[in-house]
């Protein structure tokens, strides 16, 4: 019966209708989102020229404009509600790659579901969550957004958010839709610069930049986001093969995509368009159902429809989609059930949200150095000085996409290291860099040499990383560097929270802090998280789900590249594949991240010496823990196929685990891969896992492998579905 009414009601469309079901608009209100609606968009509701909005929120406003669709145009189809609800709507969670440094999916989807239960509350159907694009290019500032460089990691990330967004039923009044974005290879310009040209393989587009979105598309994601950018010269909004062949036809996807905003009318400026309504009919052709602000399809469709009656169909098809998403959000059967400000009330900053917001910032500190166990801070009757202007900065805490985020709702580092020293400990602040005062470094060397212990502050503020953020240099920017020059030349020891949307080049840090805690941004609760680690209360736990390069002139990297014919040797008499001026390793490797305790790793078993295309292989390991303090280690299980018709990587993970330890607590970890883990894609287009030898490394990060074995693969095996 609901498939009848889609079909009904595009029957009674007209033509202006059926673009306008298309459209999506942001009703210019973004700076203040509970402001009242103009006359002008009133009137665009009610002729039915507009099908959703992005950008605005409030659970009565949005009733209001609700109320004009479904009551006042003509066919009273409901609108569809939109924002970047990125990690966190009103409570602020950390930022993404801060929340996949967890290496815990459920940080992940308790992190979704909130965010979700909050958004739904006040409104919203729809987020532009999850961001998937992997990234091995750090100085391109959307890294910030997304999982890291590692596709296995960003698939379990991706499915982890899709879950949580959507939950069980896409329809009840507490979940809402995602669009996992930016489909293709946005992750991958060309220098690291924003909306930049992806100039990458076949292989590496399906090894490396798409295994996440299809693992949020079995995760069922309801809507993708296609991408600015072109993957050799072919812009992902008029990519046919790509959008409506692998994601559509080989994939399977049947739900809604949208562009990004304004991405149909600058194809135009990549130069495969000359008009815009040329541009809509490749965007439309190629499968994308709406358009995100260019208003293309509004305008200058219809003439595109006039000259070329084919493109009705893929209109009526794109319309369908967008019917359908409603019908599956339940707003055909109650436009409503997202607008009860009572609830809003009581949703917003709830208090177990509030106490997840903590939990999550917890495990997404990385523990990069803690030389002789300087931390946790124990006996805290000491006088620390936490110096730096990022102690202070609540801003940057909210870090890239806040939606509703307030800065007045921030905890800061300054404020959390205060409650959690402890009553016989003194915490002062200095700045240290100040741009009204010339003598606040001297007073922070000052306030460095008169205390027993220092906490450095440093790193990039919020505003260095996300869109159109871009870096050349990821070291840290050169006022911090004086200043981190500066306290670590005072024989104190000092301890380093690192703030960061992106991997940082800082080797001057990793040689003379005592210890560096990765803090990233870390939303709402980021003090009393912080703290928590820093004394003792919660042992840090999180590990790089990106490398850590030691300069700049060293990305793109990633760990486990093809092999070489001539592999890296130190030996500069040697011609091999290395710089001449730097190691080749990076500084903190993928995977990388300390704790307390001391956990130890033995005991590699594998189920058997052989697999089969069909039964996984069982491999498992021990963890003990040798030391005084409880702590975490993520067990990481990395595969190298020896031999095959095609180079395969000189690692590849294939499966983690995070785990708790007690002190003297022991604990067993499996995994089970399946031959479908081990398929890469061949020449031909086609998974496929070939017969032979695959190494089994199991270690603590790619460059510390702790066990190693083999399995033979008994059979050559093809697979349908990308390896994760
Ligand atoms: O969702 C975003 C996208 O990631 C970048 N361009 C704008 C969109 C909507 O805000």
């Amino acid at each position: 019966a609901r498939g009848d009414h889609i079909e009904s009601l595009l029957r009674q469309m007209t033509l202006e209708e059926k673009v306008g079901q298309l459209t999506q608009a942001a009703g210019g209100r973004s700076k203040n989102l509970n402001s009242k609606l103009t006359a002008e968009e009133l009137d665009r509701v009610r002729a039915g020229r507009v099908g959703s909005y992005l950008h605005v929120a409030g659970a009565e406003p949005l009733r209001e404009l609700q109320r004009v669709a479904v009551e006042e145009s003509r066919l009273k189809i409901p609108l569809l509600f939109a924002m970047d609800v990125v990690h966190g709507y009103r409570t602020i969670f950390p930022v993404p790659l801060a929340i996949t440094a967890s290496w815990d999916p459920e940080q992940w989807e308790t992190t979704a579901r909130i965010s979700a239960r909050e958004a739904a509350s006040s409104g919203l159907h729809w987020t532009f969550a999850p961001m998937v694009d992997i990234t091995r290019d750090p100085r391109w500032g959307r890294v910030v957004e997304g999982s890291g460089e590692d596709p296995y990691l960003g698939s379990i990330m991706a499915a982890a958010q899709v879950r949580g967004y959507q939950g069980e039923d896409l329809a009840a009044a507490d979940t809402v839709m995602a669009a996992t974005k930016h489909f293709g290879a946005y992750g991958a310009p060309t220098g690291g610069r924003d909306y930049g040209s992806a100039d990458i393989s076949e292989r590496s587009l399906h090894e490396t930049y798409l295994p996440p979105f299809h693992a949020a598309m079995t995760a069922g994601t309801g809507s993708y986001m296609t991408a600015f950018n072109d993957i050799a010269g072919r812009p992902t909004t008029a990519n046919a093969d790509l959008v409506n062949g692998t994601l559509r036809s080989k994939w399977g996807f049947d739900g809604m995509i949208v562009s990004d905003w304004n991405a149909i009318a600058e194809l135009m400026n990549h130069g495969i368009a000359t008009t815009r309504s040329e541009a809509g009919a490749l965007a439309i052709s190629a499968g994308v159902d709406m358009d995100m602000m260019s208003l293309v399809y509004a305008d200058d469709l219809p003439a595109a429809v006039a000259s070329n009656p084919v493109l009705l169909q893929h209109l009526d098809n794109a319309v369908r989609n967008v019917l359908k998403a409603k019908q599956k959000l339940g707003l055909f059967d109650d436009p409503f059930i997202y607008h009860d400000t009572a609830k809003e009330a009581a949703m917003l900053r709830a208090q177990d949200h509030i106490d997840a917001a903590r939990r999550v910032a917890v495990r997404s500190i990385v523990m990069l150095k803690n030389d002789n166990a300087i931390l946790p801070l124990a006996g805290t009757k000491k006088r620390i000085a936490v110096i730096g202007s990022l102690a202070t900065d609540r801003q940057s805490q909210l870090g890239s996409w806040r939606a509703r985020g307030d800065k007045a709702e921030v905890i800061s580092l300054l404020d959390g290291i205060k409650a959690g020293a402890g009553k016989g400990a003194v915490v002062n602040h200095a700045a240290g860099i100040d741009a009204d005062n010339p003598d606040a470094l001297k007073g922070a060397v000052a306030l460095a040499n008169d205390s027993d212990i220092v906490i450095l502050v440093t790193g990039e503020d919020y505003d260095l990383s996300g869109e159109a953020r871009s870096r050349s240099d990821i070291s840290l920017p050169r006022d911090q560097q004086r200043l981190a020059d500066a306290i670590l030349a005072v024989d104190k020891p000092v301890i380093v929270a690192l703030a960061g949307g992106r991997p940082l080049a800082v080797p001057g840090l990793a040689e003379k802090a005592d210890a560096i805690l990765m803090t990233w941004f870390l939303g709402n609760q980021a003090g009393p998280a912080l703290a928590d680690v820093i004394f003792g209360k919660a042992a840090p736990g999180g590990k790089l789900p990106i490398s850590f390069p030691r300069a700049t002139g060293q990305v793109p990297y990633s760990y486990g590249e093809y092999p070489s014919g001539r592999p890296a040797d130190p030996d500069p008499a040697k011609d091999t594949n290395r710089y001449s001026d730097l190691p080749i390793t990076p500084l903190y490797p993928f995977g990388h991240g300390l704790s307390y305790g001391d956990i130890e790793l033995s005991n590699l078993e594998l189920g058997s010496p052989t697999m089969d295309g069909s039964t996984p292989i069982e491999i498992s390991a021990t963890l003990t823990n040798n030391g005084k303090l409880a702590g975490d280690e993520t067990v990481q299980l990395y595969l190298r196929d020896r031999h095959s018709t095609i180079a395969q990587p000189q690692k590849i993970l294939r499966g983690f685990r995070r785990l708790s330890l007690k002190p003297q607590e022991k604990k067993t970890v499996s995994f089970t891969p399946t031959s479908d883990q081990l398929a890469f894609f061949g020449p031909d287009g086609k998974w496929r896992s070939e017969a032979g030898m695959f190494d089994v490394m199991v270690g603590s990060s790619a460059e510390t492998i702790v066990l190693t074995g083999a399995f033979e693969l008994t059979e050559t095996v093809e697979s349908k579905v990308p390896a994760s």
